[in-house]
């Protein structure tokens, strides 16, 4: 039994729960009594693995980065989800609900997204398996991300824009809740390990074919089992805990989560819930979020779209909390800095969210015989507007 992972609740410690309006009740609980048997269904899992292995591309590489090693002392591997078909780890969660979606007769998806790989990655898979889609995303995420928007509508998915707020992942996610509860006929696909239970266990099942695979290929590569280190970005926790959750119950893999500080942590423009938040409710989970003393919601900021959400999930509270995973926090600039690092001594673009967890080397004392394994959570292409306007400040 792993003592991070939920009670019969869907508390993890003092973390978790569903908090929902009482008019969601029932599509909850049409969650909560049938997702176990569906998802450890053997003829599911089955279904889940062969469209991962055929149609996403998996197992991803665990790449060795000599430059990157050199430079910072020690031995650097990258879990490349950015080489996933739509280009992130979002997919992995996106088929997994995808098919539970069909197995409970739904016809039809709603999703939310901030950076818009969440949507693409549902798009696309609603797309593959025949389902209506609905996308909820903020309108400074539409404009941020204005590719994505236009490949989601190709897809053949439905746009609707967010227009509270500050217009971001958080809007989107109220956006698509108040949509559900009048129209429980859909299924709502969330994208990270946040909202009401059994929401984050199920996107952490989903996701946890990530630390499956590192263990099998440190094994081929090397012969051991664990690294010394797993390294991720932070935003709401999904490729985090993909990550970690093989790892979680050997205490000597250090785990390491690196939130976005933004323009710098005590700005009013970061989205470091662990540095500013507190413990409050949050889309239905009981969490670290960042609010006022009124228990209103701080608006997030980070220079990326899918990091600026101002909480992070119940599961990742509970590790910060017993300290299972330390956390960090990187600056807007160190980001670019290690992005553009990477692209020049590696020749890999990476997501201006997987930066965030490069962007931290610099940051830490390694040992030369360290095994360090960070995750590349994504690609770069829908970052490149960003990449472009810091291109002068960052070229040699
Ligand atoms: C490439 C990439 N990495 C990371 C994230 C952050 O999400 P999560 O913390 O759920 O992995 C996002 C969110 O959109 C993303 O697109």
């Amino acid at each position: 039994m792993n003592s991070y992972l939920d009670d019969k609740n869907g508390f993890y410690g003092d973390f978790g729960g569903t908090f929902i309006p009482e008019i969601l009740w029932i599509n909850f609980k049409e969650l909560k009594d049938s997702y176990e048997s569906i998802i450890l269904d053997p003829s599911f899992n089955k279904k889940f693995e062969s469209l991962l292995n055929n149609y996403v591309g998996r197992p991803t590489p665990l790449f060795y980065c000599n430059e990157l090693s050199k430079k910072y002392k020690t031995n650097i591997y990258l879990k490349r989800e950015d080489l996933n078909h739509t280009g992130s780890h979002k997919i992995n969660n996106t088929i997994g609900q995808a098919l539970f979606a069909k197995q409970l007769g739904k016809k039809k998806i709603i999703a939310e997204t901030g950076a818009g790989q969440h949507g693409i990655a549902t798009a696309t898979v609603c797309s593959l398996l025949s389902l209506e889609c609905i996308i909820f995303m903020g309108e400074t995420d539409i404009l941020r991300q204005a590719i994505n928007v236009s490949k989601m509508k190709m897809l053949g998915a439905k746009i609707i824009p967010a227009t509270t707020g500050n217009k971001t992942l958080k809007d989107a996610i109220n956006e698509a809740l108040r949509y559900w509860i009048n129209h429980p006929e859909c299924y709502y696909l969330i994208g990270s390990v946040v909202g009401p239970h059994p929401y984050p266990k199920i996107v952490a099942y989903f996701q946890s074919i990530i630390s499956k695979e590192i263990k099998k290929q440190l094994q081929e590569k090397k012969g051991i089992t664990q690294p010394n280190y797993i390294i991720t970005c932070i935003g709401g926790g999904s490729n985090s805990i993909g990550a970690f959750y093989h790892f979680l119950e050997n205490a000597s893999v250090k785990l390491i989560a690196v939130e976005s500080a933004g323009l710098g942590i005590y700005t009013n423009k970061t989205a470091a819930t662990t540095i500013q938040g507190s413990k409050g409710v949050i889309h239905g989970s009981l969490t670290f979020v960042m609010q006022d003393k009124y228990g209103q919601i701080i608006d997030p900021y980070s220079i990326s779209a899918g990091m600026d959400y101002p909480g992070i999930g119940p599961m990742h509270a509970n590790l910060f909390h017993t300290q299972r995973v330390k956390f960090f926090n990187v600056t807007d600039n160190d980001v670019l800095q290690a992005a553009y690092e990477i692209s020049q001594i590696e020749g890999i673009i990476p997501a201006l969210e997987s930066a965030h967890a490069l962007a931290i080397l610099p940051k830490i004392s390694f040992k030369k015989e360290d095994i360090v394994v960070i995750n590349l959570s994504g690609r770069g292409d829908k970052d490149l507007k960003n990449y472009i306007r810091h291109l002068n400040q960052f070229l040699k």
